[in-house]
């Protein structure tokens, strides 16, 4: 990385890095350049403006700006973006596996991205062992000698469990195994885990970092040793960003950190709540003293952001199903990232490794208050009907 990026700050890297209205007629925005491909008055010609840009699957300038901002944020040598998370995630770990290959998971990661180890890439010969990553260890002990990759994802997204990711990255490197983690949760804004050692990082760039729930978009960030080999599922996979959502994604970057500190405000005003009301049995969030892994998570990540978990002390569906349905302000929905709250019921694997029923939350942007309010409410109303 240069050191004229070294010194940015991450809202200089969103609103300036990369842009060069003079170069678009003053244009402040850049435009979209939403082509599938570029030509030439002459053979001559194209060969002087140089191989860059030909065919949008291979490069297109709109998503450069984003290339070079993200990999900016994550203190990368480069990234390339995807039509979605999960494109960016098969990308990142077909680039590195073989058939006969062994893979070390984190159990809890995003379900689609487990079920692409255990599931599809197991067919082309893939193995796959899921641990519960807490502890180097975990790793240490499920390592085989055809072990290529540790897949992490620090803090998970249920029930947000860290990986040590220095340790765990230090015993990769020396076992010759490549990692790779996703950091949707935490964002560059929150964590860098190449500086912790990791080797490849991945995004749903559909959460925080488009973070208005209008575009589905990946990335991979990485050093030049290995993104060749990641361009090339880019385009023999074909799973490349349209430049218009790519275009989508810069809109929402320009104001990622200042969103990422609102959620996090949020979000602990409203976890410190839950974790002292009478309905909930317990708060996962690694913001708070009470999470088993505080002071890991204070040390590799510098923030947190709005997506937890609560479990019920009326541990069952139907009393989680009652409080998300009474819900007034928050939507009731899957994704995350997005400005807007949102809550489902779900069966949690607390942190004395039983399974309780619970929410998954997504704090917005909110008053706290009202949030606060709302869940209020929806606790004591399911409490009523559960008598
Ligand atoms: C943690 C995590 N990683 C990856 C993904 C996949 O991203 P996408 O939906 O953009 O393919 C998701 C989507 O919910 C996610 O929650």
């Amino acid at each position: 990385m240069s050191e004229e990026r070294e010194n940015l700050s991450y809202e200089e890297i969103c609103i300036h890095l990369g842009e060069d209205p003079e170069r678009y007629m003053g244009s402040v925005v850049p435009p979209i350049f939403q082509n599938s491909l570029f030509t030439a008055p002459s053979v001559e010609a194209r060969s002087r403006r140089g191989e860059r840009y030909i065919y949008t699957r291979e490069a297109n300038p709109t998503t450069d700006i984003l290339n070079a901002k993200i990999a900016a944020m994550e203190g990368a040598e480069t990234a390339r973006c995807f039509a979605s998370g999960m494109a960016a995630i098969s990308a990142a770990l077909m680039s590195q596996l073989r058939s006969g290959d062994h893979v070390v998971c984190v159990k809890n990661v995003y379900y689609p991205a487990r079920a692409l180890l255990q599931d599809y890439l197991s067919r082309f010969g893939v193995e796959v062992t899921f641990v519960q990553g807490t502890q180097v260890e975990h790793f240490e002990q499920a390592i085989r000698p055809n072990t290529r990759v540790f897949y992490l994802e620090s803090p998970t997204s249920i029930n947000l469990w860290l990986q040590p990711l220095e340790e765990v990255c230090a015993l990769a490197r020396a076992r010759g195994i490549t990692t790779i983690i996703d950091n949707t949760w935490a964002t560059p804004v929150f964590q860098q885990p190449l500086q912790m050692g990791v080797d490849i990082v991945v995004h749903s760039a559909s959460k925080y970092l488009g973070g208005h729930s209008d575009v589905i978009a990946g990335v991979v960030c990485t050093s030049q040793q290995h993104i060749e080999a990641i361009h090339r599922e880019m385009t023999l996979i074909g799973g490349i960003l349209d430049p218009f959502a790519g275009w989508l994604i810069l809109r929402g970057l320009r104001t990622l950190p200042t969103r990422l500190y609102q959620h996090q405000a949020n979000a602990l005003r409203v976890a410190q709540w839950l974790a002292e009301h009478p309905a909930v049995h317990n708060v996962l969030y690694p913001g708070l003293p009470s999470h088993p892994q505080y002071d890991l998570a204070r040390r590799q990540m510098s923030g947190f952001s709005g997506l937890f978990s609560f479990t019920l002390k009326r541990n069952s569906r139907e009393a989680a199903v009652g409080v998300v349905n009474a819900l007034r302000l928050f939507h009731i929905g899957v994704s995350w990232g997005g400005y807007e709250s949102l809550a489902l019921p779900m069966l949690i694997e607390d942190y004395d490794g039983e399974q309780r029923w619970g929410l998954r939350v997504h704090i917005g942007l909110e008053p706290p208050d009202s949030l606060i309010a709302d869940l209020e409410g929806a606790l004591r109303h399911a409490e009523d009907k559960g008598r």
